[in-house]
């Protein structure tokens, strides 16, 4: 048994405070009397004293708490880090050695240990540099004890002893706060730290040496202050639009509802620039949307400057991005481009163009509002509520309707570009939607459309009404007390309940159903779009007219995408620039 060996089980056999000096002496301590209270506090911390501070690990969104255990012993100088530390972990080792050393404090030479406990559980990303040097400083006696036990803390540290921003830092006080903590946290990220709630302590030191000062009661850190991104930012206005009342009332429709759409149409005819307004329409994010939403940017690392989003989130990834990016997972496991746009829009231009993996992998989060992402140690799952915008060109070319411009191609071609797309994934699109090319007389000045201010309050006021209606449905129990907000995400009971059409409703999605051999997934897409399209009217039954519309934007049939219908209802489509086919 080695001398330390030794020691360390005397230590733990005696009760170390009451030992006397004799049976230190006797177990292998030398006592020396000059320096005795020295020594004896030495023998007693190295043997009896592991120093534990709190941090977290994230699964997705989850916050996992996680414990620093720091030992020095006596033996060869050595600095180890266990418990299943990735690299940026593991060498969070040098970091802590040169910021201690950057603020005039060394490594003691002893066997430094650190545990992060569970150890079966994987450790990822650099924000554990800060708990591991609070917790090598609490068991080296200078920072308190017992205040670190108050505390959840996560940062990364520079070589100078500057405390770098983290990913995560608003569900980690989150997490805190549950577990009647305070949090140390980034400097930089104080304000996002500041949200979870007034009556919890945040320090958000912006270097190690503030934070030592700030314990050891020599300087005071004040208390970070909530904040929420800039709101005034403009948006694009739909004045922008000419023409297209068709389109226009399409993306009205959707939003209201917070419906899928899909946009078909010849190269500049609007398409992109429709999508990119629909920011402008939707209503912003109610509180706990915005906490939701700013969680998973959190956790992804995009809280700029520590800033709430308020805003609906506007994703739109290029076609190139492939699956990991798009729903998420990858090495380091992060939010995808569908869990960023949560309760927000996710618009995918040139949707073809997409890798098929890719859009199929789509699938199951927009049937579910989740993405679970396998790993090899277990599942990781994001929130991914979003509500999808796409666009694409009728064909490769682009002008399958426009007999000049056509190619030698058409119409195979758009067959072909089409069936890029699986039926599934166009099963789940609500509106399907036909933008022509735009007449160049409608884009003269005089025409003056109108702007989103009005439209976004139209929707604000079908939001609302949908809202209520599954606040009440909720209080009656039904869908286990918690009906979806939104009429795109009703199902079962619920959606039969507020989208039930009248009399005349009723004989024509019959008609409909017998005529364009409906399945149960259409037949229910009809009536959601039904209901949003009779909330826009401020109706409380879904008539016929309703109906009519909402067959309007079936998916259009793959022989060219201008192809008149023969719909059920013809005739008495919209009121607002009705679609040519109706
Ligand atoms: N309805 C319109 N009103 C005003 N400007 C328009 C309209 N349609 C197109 N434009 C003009 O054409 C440009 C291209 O439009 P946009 O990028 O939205 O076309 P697109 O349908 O997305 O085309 P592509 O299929 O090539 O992506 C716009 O920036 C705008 O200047
Ligand atoms: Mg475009």
């Amino acid at each position: 048994m080695s001398v330390s060996h030794r020691r360390f089980l005397a230590c733990r056999e005696s009760t170390a405070l009451g030992t006397s000096d004799a049976t230190l002496a006797s177990r292998g301590w030398r006592v020396n009397k000059a320096s005795h209270k020295l020594t004896r506090n030495q023998a007693v911390r190295e043997c009896l004293m592991v120093a534990r501070v709190h941090t977290v690990a994230f699964s997705g969104v989850e916050v996992l708490p996680i414990q620093v255990q720091v030992s020095l012993t006596g033996g060869l100088p050595a600095f180890t880090i266990v418990g299943l530390p990735d690299k940026a972990v593991a060498e969070s080792r040098e970091r802590v050695r040169a910021a201690l050393t950057a603020i005039g404090l060394a490594l003691p030479p002893k066997r430094i240990v650190v545990n992060l406990a569970p150890a079966d559980l994987q450790k990822e990303g650099s924000h554990y540099d800060l708990p591991v040097a609070c917790g090598v400083l609490t068991a080296m006696g200078v920072l308190p004890a017992e205040e670190m036990d108050a505390y959840m803390i996560l940062g990364e540290l520079g070589l100078d002893g500057s405390i770098a921003a983290v990913a995560g830092v608003l569900p980690a006080a989150l997490a805190a706060r549950r577990d009647e903590r305070g949090l140390i946290c980034p400097g930089a990220q104080g304000g996002e730290a500041a949200w979870a709630g007034d009556d919890m302590e945040v320090l958000a030191p912006a270097g190690l040496l503030e934070l030592i000062n700030h314990l050891k009661g020599s300087q005071t850190l004040g208390r970070p202050r909530p904040e929420a991104r800039d709101e005034d930012a403009p948006l694009a206005d739909l004045a922008d639009v000419k023409g297209q009342e068709s389109a226009r009332r399409a993306l009205e429709v959707a939003a209201a509802g917070g419906h899928n759409m899909l946009m078909t149409g010849p190269p500049g005819a609007g398409k992109s620039m429709l999508a990119a307004r629909l920011p402008g329409i939707l209503p912003p994010l109610a509180p706990d949307e915005a906490l939701e939403v700013s969680m998973i940017h959190s956790v992804a690392g995009h809280l700029a400057e520590g800033r709430l989003i308020t805003r609906r989130p506007f994703r739109a990834p290029h076609h190139s991005a492939s699956m990991p990016a798009l729903v998420g997972g990858g090495l380091r496991a992060r939010p995808g481009e569908i869990s960023l746009a949560h309760n927000g829009v996710l618009f995918l231009d040139e949707l073809p163009e997409f890798s098929r993996p890719a859009l199929e992998a789509l699938r199951q989060p927009l049937e579910t509002g989740r993405v679970a992402i396998a790993r090899a140690n277990g599942h990781v799952t994001y929130p991914a509520q979003v509500q999808l915008i796409a666009a694409m060109n009728p064909c490769k070319c682009g002008y399958l309707d426009d007999p000049a411009l056509a190619c030698s191609k058409a119409p195979r071609c758009g067959e072909d570009y089409r069936g890029r797309l699986s039926g599934p994934l166009l099963d789940r699109i609500d509106l399907h939607v036909t933008v022509p090319a735009v007449d160049p007389f409608a884009l003269a000045p005089a025409a003056s459309p109108e702007g989103s201010a009005p439209v976004a309050a139209r929707v604000r006021t079908a939001r609302e009404g949908q809202w209520e209606r599954a606040a009440v449905l909720s209080r009656e129990g039904l869908g286990g007390g918690r009906v979806p907000r939104l009429n795109a995400r009703l199902d079962g009971e619920a959606l039969d309940r507020v989208a039930a059409p009248d009399a005349a409703g009723r004989r024509l999605i019959g008609e409909a159903v017998e005529r364009l051999h409906l399945s149960a997934r259409s037949y229910h897409r009809l009536l959601r779009v039904a209901r949003t399209l009779a909330d826009l009217d401020g109706r409380d039954a879904v008539a016929r007219l309703h109906v009519a519309e909402a067959l309007s934007y079936r998916p259009i049939p793959l022989a060219g995408a201008g192809a008149a219908r023969q719909d059920p209802g013809a005739g008495e489509g919209r009121r607002r620039g009705g679609r040519a086919t109706l």
